[in-house]
């Protein structure tokens, strides 16, 4: 297996974006890249693009051929890649996978999601809980997410203040990222006086609905400075499945996928929690942000609470958590995401993050979850 790097990302605008097309969004976030990484669109060799819903969203399927074909880009062979909100962090694996085997030399993983364009995104996200078990029965992921929020607060003693912490911290970040869809600071105050979604998670608990895209580019790691002064590695890239429903966990304060997954990555980089200077993980609802740090390591079972509050997970603490703003901030448009954490990770490796740079930091992770944790992709990634 050959090494791999990343010479190129990009991340559009995130946030209710009327004004531009589905295929324009994908696009611009493929251009960009592509200019970022000082390359022609000729020099692809394959492109894989996350996207959870698109046929729900916009009523398109068949969107690599559509992308392929707008871009101008045929007859590049382009696949989408589907596994929920984790479809980017899929798309990232894919064309990991394909450069790191030789398979192609330079490839573009993207990630696309245009999801204000219907009136109740809902039911199209709830597509991605088991149907017949939860989506069916009336269930939808802000409550899926509630029963894992009271569970813990039950279980740990977590409580309302500290779940409220997770979204400040995300927001402080997100202020200073102009390319998140509600870039401004919150109070603790703030969340917990916002409107109830599904107890104990209120509005500003949650992630909002989100159109973006974004893209990496990636080539042999041998080759990476033929294109770039600042190549960023791939140290470990892994994934790991768990049970689509809820009701099939031994304990739903733990996401298996997660755990494997960081098994894995860690595994595969030689490297321990402690080493991870730097981890966007994938908060969709504060409850998911405190599950990650506990899942990925960082801190005992329970205990990401107290280690939130402590300042642990911002910016100038042991371990930053979200410098992006996250989910919550930054936005969520479901496929994109995994893709726009890697961006995030790699300007962070760069030293091109501008007022959220981490000083010094040379190893970063991205956590991607779809669903309540049927799938998870966690990467590794120094420069
Ligand atoms: N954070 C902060 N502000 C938000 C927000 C969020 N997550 N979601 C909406 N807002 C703001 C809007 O900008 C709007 O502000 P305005 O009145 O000043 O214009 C206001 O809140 C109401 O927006 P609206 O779109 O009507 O909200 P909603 O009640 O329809 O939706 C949620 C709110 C939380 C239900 C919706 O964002 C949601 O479903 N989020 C979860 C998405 C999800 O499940 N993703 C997959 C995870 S696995």
């Amino acid at each position: 297996m050959r090494d791999v790097a990343i010479i190129g990302v990009s991340q559009t605008k995130f946030g209710e974006l009327w004004d531009i097309s589905f295929r324009d969004l994908i696009s611009e976030a493929g251009l960009k890249a592509i200019e970022d990484a000082d390359i022609e669109g000729a020099d692809l060799e394959a492109m894989f693009v996350g996207n959870m819903s698109a046929g729900l969203f916009v009523q398109q399927e068949h969107i690599a051929s559509l992308i392929a074909d707008h871009t101008g880009l045929t007859p590049l062979p382009c696949a989408r890649v589907e596994a929920a909100c984790a479809s980017g962090g899929l798309a990232l694996r894919s064309g990991i996978m394909a450069v790191a085997s030789g398979y192609h030399d330079v490839v573009i993983s993207a990630g696309v999601e245009k999801m204000t364009d219907v009136v109740d995104p809902t039911p199209a996200i709830a597509t991605a809980s088991d149907q017949e078990w939860e989506a069916q029965q009336g269930v939808t992921f802000p409550s899926l997410y509630a029963m894992m929020a009271r569970r813990h607060m039950y279980e740990y003693g977590t409580t309302r203040e500290q779940l409220a912490m997770m979204s400040v911290v995300n927001h402080k970040n997100g202020a200073l990222n102009p390319l998140a869809q509600f870039p401004m600071e919150i109070t603790v105050d703030q969340v917990l006086n916002s409107s109830l979604v599904a107890d104990p998670l209120r509005l500003l608990d949650c992630s909002p609905v989100t159109d973006g895209a974004a893209a990496v580019i990636l080539c042999p790691a041998e080759d990476a400075r033929k294109y770039t002064d600042t190549p960023v590695y791939v140290k470990a890239s892994a994934q790991a499945s768990g049970t689509i429903a809820l009701q099939d966990r031994k304990d739903i304060t733990t996401i298996d996928a997660t755990v494997h997954a960081a098994r894995t990555a860690y595994n595969m980089a030689k490297m321990e929690p402690k080493d991870i200077q730097a981890v966007e993980v994938h908060d969709c609802f504060s409850i998911n942000g405190l599950l990650a740090i506990e899942d990925l390591g960082f801190v005992e079972k329970g205990q990401a609470g107290p280690a939130i509050e402590d300042g642990l997970t911002e910016r100038d603490g042991r371990i930053p958590v979200n410098p992006s703003g996250g989910l919550k901030s930054r936005g969520h448009p479901l496929g994109a995401t995994g893709i726009a954490q890697t961006a995030e990770i790699v300007w962070q490796l760069r030293g091109e993050a501008g007022k959220r740079q981490i000083d010094g930091i040379e190893i970063g992770m991205t956590h991607n979850i779809g669903g309540t944790g049927g799938t998870a992709a966690v990467h590794i990634f120094s420069n």
